[in-house]
């Protein structure tokens, strides 16, 4: 038998499913979601209007809207005893990996959990999940700190909810349109590793709770979701301006590192959210009257676009470089990057979960480059 070649890996080009949910344009930088350009969703839609359109492929009207709004905020109640179990986890817990636990726990307390054909009822599970999963991720940052939770209120947008959960204050609109937008640009991105785990996961037969769970442990990556919260740590190290050409020199230049937030699979120009993302940092950062983390990232950037390594490979800031920026400005720990944009993606997650219900195992070939002919030998 003669040996295939070896594959690099990354199943690069592959094409796994048809969607109508976005498409992701990497040689122009655009991004769409089932027929709007982002920057016109960023602009004037809110989360639930995108959780919306992810679903059904058209935007709500103001009745829909209302009750989608009202589903998820509603839904958003997380059970007295998971909140207790929360309590009992080790206050250092990497907030992705309680996440994690926690939605996997939370499939106990829903009746239709295991329900792995009806899409109608997939579809409300999901709504409940979008809430959930919000009260959880303002509920850990509190107890972790040794805060009571504070429960969500039905009458907020999630956007809202999230902030007033957080601090126990409802936010101004500049705080909650940031928080927005934030949302409305991470909901959502083509076969993605987390969408395409969920993907693989729910094209097994398994149920909604499994695939989110897959979902969540593939986003806190660094290649992937855990991009943002790296960023930031990088941004810190850097310290000042007047240090980002040193930096670039010695852990750049020299093949040690990579610049976190740049670079991107599918996107060989930049990524349209980076752009969105950071025209709301630099709002933010000139409103609070501190821009030295987005001076040192814009530095960066700048010394990257102009770098003969950076122009070749085309590699351009993604949707975390800004967002990391933004989320700083907006006060949140850095370690609940990640899990906010679990929070955002967990509408596309469930779009595709919906859409993969039914359909055909998902499973590739690999390439045994190993030996043959070996014959057994007891342990001597
Ligand atoms: N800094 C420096 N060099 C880079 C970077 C970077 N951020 N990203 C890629 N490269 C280089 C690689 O070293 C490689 O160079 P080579 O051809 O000389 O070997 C080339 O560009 C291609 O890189 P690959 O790793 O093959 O590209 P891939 O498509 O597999 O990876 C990834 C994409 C993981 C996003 C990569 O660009 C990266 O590590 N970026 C930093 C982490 C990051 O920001 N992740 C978030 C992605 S967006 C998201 O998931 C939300």
């Amino acid at each position: 038998m003669s040996e295939a070649p070896k594959t690099k890996g990354g199943l690069e080009g592959a094409v796994v499913a048809d969607i109508t949910t976005s498409l992701v344009d990497g040689e122009n930088g655009r991004l769409v979601y089932a027929g709007y350009e982002i920057e016109d969703l960023a602009a004037h839609a809110s989360y639930e209007e995108v959780v919306f359109l992810l679903f059904k492929t058209r935007l709500p009207n103001k009745k829909e809207l209302e009750e989608i709004r009202s589903e998820i905020a509603s839904h958003a109640v997380v059970p007295g005893r998971i909140l207790e179990m929360m309590k009992r986890l080790p206050p250092k817990a990497n907030p992705m990996a309680v996440l994690r636990t926690v939605v996997s726990a939370l499939a106990h307390y829903d009746h239709d959990s295991e329900n792995l054909t009806d899409k109608t009822k997939a579809y409300h599970t999901a709504l409940r999940l979008i809430g959930q999963i919000t009260t959880v991720t303002a509920a850990w940052d509190r107890i972790r700190k040794g805060l009571e939770p504070v429960a969500p209120r039905v009458d907020l947008t999630l956007s809202e909810n999230f902030v007033y959960m957080l601090t126990g204050k409802q936010p101004d609109k500049t705080v909650a349109d940031a928080f927005n937008v934030y949302m409305v640009l991470l909901a959502e991105h083509g076969m993605n590793a987390s969408t395409f785990a969920a993907r693989v996961t729910t094209a097994t037969g398994s149920d909604m709770y499994s695939a989110v769970v897959s979902a969540i442990g593939t986003l806190k990556g660094p290649s992937h979701g855990g991009a943002n919260a790296e960023a930031m740590h990088m941004f810190m190290e850097i310290d000042n301006p007047e240090n980002v050409e040193k930096w670039f020199t010695q852990e750049i230049k020299s093949g040690n590192r990579r610049i976190m937030g740049i670079g991107h699979r599918i996107y060989k120009a930049l990524d349209p959210r980076a752009e969105v993302l950071k025209q709301h940092a630099v709002k933010m950062c000139q409103a609070t009257g501190n821009t030295r983390w987005l001076d040192i990232a814009v530095k960066l950037a700048d010394l990257a676009r102009a770098d003969d390594y950076f122009i070749e490979r085309k590699l351009y800031p993604n949707v975390d470089y800004y967002s990391a920026i933004l989320l700083y400005t907006l006060d949140l720990d850095i370690d609940m990057f990640t899990p906010l944009f679990a929070m955002s993606r967990i509408a596309g997650w469930a779009a595709n979960i919906i859409d993969q219900m039914g359909g055909r195992l998902i499973r590739p070939d690999a390439n045994y480059v190993g030996p043959l002919g070996l014959k057994y030998n007891a342990p001597q």
